[in-house]
């Protein structure tokens, strides 16, 4: 029988104790937080940071723009697209293929937007991290050294054994300064997914910059595509628990100044993860397309044909599509305050 709404108990939430505590302090909501970031002249205008820079060229009149050149941060977003690491690739007495990464921790500075230095820590010195390639039923050896300023581990989505998990507390765990270990497991399921640390506190540990992807090609490989990488990030440049920044692989506004080169009629194929801290949701949107959008790659099938998908925290999923037109399209989030921070840039379609 079904339970009459009334006798339902009427348990107090944390959210309703935040908008409760907040409305009794008379703060409007908006004030608080990131909103007084977005209000000041210099953190919001990155136009205004950058006189002379490459972003200041017409064809980006009414957008904030402005992104820090890669060869300056010492990351290059371009690059990071279709940088797929195989690994060191053999083969077991058994047959199988077997890959190896060598991942070292440690800390580094990086001017994420011109003038903004952000002291990250990254997987092999970048933000993100390499983006581990295999196929279905590789066996994975990833050999770790932390060489960081605190304990970290790497733990991946997939599926594995517990002490595989890199999780502080379970098997070896905390990997200290200094320390090194050798995660061992099979590629499965195939999609794509992603690695973080896990140590806690668990979100700057993540925020700061310790996350990559990591993609499981099926057995039988998928269509022929001009394949391509996008992690969505935020950065917390200035303490508290929201972002100032956001970007699609590393560098805010990037794709503006260095649009993502396409062919028109070709497949072009993104996996596309979400790593974002303190925002619960982010959002990809392309202009004048649609795409078939494959929830954490682990399908054959589509989900949906559409403009717009968001993802959570840690989800991630495939997108497929074919430019029809010539030209410059927008992509980005359709929240547009992360957009307006960092979160947008242009695909440049060729003949
Ligand atoms: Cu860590
Ligand atoms: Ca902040
Ligand atoms: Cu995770």
């Amino acid at each position: 029988m079904k339970r009459p709404l009334h006798t339902a108990p009427v348990m107090p939430s944390r959210r309703g104790m935040l908008f409760g505590a907040a409305a009794a302090a008379t703060v409007p909501l908006t004030m608080l937080g990131r909103d007084q970031a977005v209000a000041q002249p210099g953190v919001m205008d990155h136009t205004a940071m950058t006189p002379g820079s490459a972003s200041n060229h017409a064809g980006h009149a009414g957008f904030p723009s402005g992104s820090v050149p890669p060869e300056r941060a010492g990351i290059d977003p371009t690059a990071i697209l279709r940088d797929f690491d195989k690994g060191k690739v053999s083969t077991l007495p058994d047959g199988r293929t077997l890959r190896e990464w060598e991942i070292t921790a440690y800390d580094r500075d990086i001017e994420i937007a011109p003038g903004v230095t952000y002291p990250g820590w990254t997987y092999n010195g970048r933000i993100p991290g390499p983006s581990l390639w295999a196929q279905e039923g590789d066996a994975l050896r990833i050999h770790f050294t932390n060489a960081g300023s605190h304990p970290h581990t790497m733990h991946f989505h997939g599926v594995h054994r517990a002490e595989m998990d890199g999780t502080a507390g379970i098997g070896a765990g905390s990997i200290l300064p200094g320390q090194r270990f050798t995660y061992e497991f099979d590629a499965e399921p195939f999609g794509t997914h992603l690695y973080h640390c896990h140590q806690s506190p668990l979100a700057p540990h993540i925020a700061k910059g310790l996350y990559g992807a990591f993609i499981v090609e099926p057995k039988a490989g998928r269509p022929e595509a001009d394949e391509m990488i996008m992690v969505m990030n935020g950065y917390n440049t200035d303490g508290g628990d929201d972002n100032e920044f956001y970007s699609v692989n590393g560098l805010p506004f990037h794709f503006m100044d260095h649009p993502v080169q396409v062919t028109k009629g070709q497949l072009v194929r993104i996996h596309l993860i979400n790593i974002l801290e303190y925002d619960p949701i982010n959002s990809f949107h392309v202009h004048g397309n649609f795409f078939n959008y494959y929830p954490t790659g682990t399908s054959l099938t589509p989900s949906e044909f559409t403009d717009t998908i968001m993802q959570a925290q840690g989800q991630r999923g495939i997108l497929e599509m074919r430019f029809p037109h010539p030209g410059k399209y927008m992509f980005h989030a359709h929240k547009t305050e992360f957009a307006e921070l960092g979160w947008m840039g242009f695909f440049e379609v060729s003949d």
